[in-house]
């Protein structure tokens, strides 16, 4: 049993407001963030200052920003019991973040896969916010002293380079962060796009068929899982060779909890047809309460603001905390 006087651990994971949440976002982190926030101390935020990285329309940015502060709440997470905030709103991310770089190495920084081949794919945009994004992440998780960081596995890297930092500063100016782990499911933490499944869903994908948005209409949902890329063997089973099989029995596992053993036998004879009506069925039914949720939330501005409001005070109170103490014992002169 859990003893009463042990502190809570805290949890911290964040999104980009860069579009609407894929399937992907949902089961990776999205998922995860409502289990865990009944049993731990949790800070979900927006990762706005992130998305400048990308240059986004304004007026999209701050629409986006919004309507993904309502998915958040529209999940179920209780702005109560967990604090639920916008990264900008919180100054303090931007300033550790800045200390954070003077105790991160170019080199280390330039072995990040993510900044790789978003600058491979946007050569035209190559700014040094991309090259700096993991250590803003590393700030936001470093300023709540979190213990688990629940994300999908394409941020994974992301999460070694914040312990790395983290360490090397508690060796310089002494203990100062806690450090974190990942939490990274065993299925979903990876879903796959459903026209290329070696690649991962994602929402800047130009092809909309490739991913599932959190938001798709349910008969959108049903035609893009009809049409996900499949193999010639007919035959539902995990197995080699089997990617875009391997990524439909994942999501049908993770919405309805069966084992894959126990799919491939209730599939057995059956023909992918089938099975993938049973898959989008799934889907459906999985995000039926969200979104009518989120349909209700979206029109009510008002408690958005000031659900955003209070969730930046509560956050800011506690990253004010460890920035002070960082700000000690660097040196810089405090009044
Ligand atoms: P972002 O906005 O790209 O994605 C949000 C979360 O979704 C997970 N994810 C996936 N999981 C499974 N399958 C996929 N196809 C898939 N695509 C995305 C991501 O791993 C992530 O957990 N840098 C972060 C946002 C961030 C953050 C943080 C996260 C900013 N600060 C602090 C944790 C802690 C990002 O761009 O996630």
């Amino acid at each position: 049993m859990e003893n009463p006087t042990e502190k809570r651990k805290i949890v911290l994971s964040a999104i980009q407001p860069t579009g609407t949440p894929t399937f992907g976002n949902y089961l990776g982190a999205l998922k995860n963030w409502k289990s865990m926030s009944e049993d731990y101390d949790c800070l979900f935020a927006v990762a706005d200052l992130h998305s400048l990285t990308v240059r986004p329309e304004p007026q999209d940015l701050r629409r986006r920003t919004q309507e993904m502060y309502a998915i958040l709440l529209a999940l179920g997470l209780d702005p109560e019991k967990n604090i639920i905030f916008i990264q900008s709103h919180v100054h303090q991310h931007s300033e550790l973040a800045w200390i954070l770089n003077c105790s991160t190495q170019f080199g280390e920084a330039s072995r990040m896969t993510q900044f790789k081949d978003k600058s491979e794919k946007h050569p035209e945009n190559v700014n040094v916010g991309l090259f700096a994004y993991p250590i803003l992440m590393a700030a936001d998780i470093l300023l709540y002293q979190a213990d688990y960081v629940p994300i999908g596995a394409d941020q994974k890297q992301h999460l070694e380079i914040t312990r790395d930092i983290a360490e090397r500063f508690n060796t310089i100016y002494g203990n100062t962060f806690k450090i974190p782990e990942p939490f990274i499911g065993k299925i979903g933490a990876c879903v796959m796009s459903l026209q290329d499944p070696l690649h991962k869903m994602s929402k800047s994908d130009p092809n909309p068929k490739s991913y599932i948005s959190i938001l798709d209409d349910d008969n959108v949902i049903v035609k893009k899982i009809k049409s996900a890329v499949t193999d010639s063997e007919a035959k539902v089973r995990f197995g080699e060779g089997k990617d875009g099989i391997n990524n439909l029995m994942s999501i049908y596992s993770c919405c309805t909890g069966l084992s894959y053993d126990q799919i491939e036998k209730d599939f057995d004879g059956k023909g992918y047809g089938d099975f993938k009506v049973a898959v989008a069925d799934a889907v459906v039914e999985e995000l039926k309460p969200f979104k009518e949720e989120y349909g209700r939330l979206i029109n009510d501005k008002a408690y958005l603001k000031e659900c955003a409001e209070k969730g930046a005070q509560k956050a800011g109170r506690l990253a004010e905390r460890t920035l002070s103490k960082v700000q000690k014992k660097t040196g810089l002169f405090q009044l």
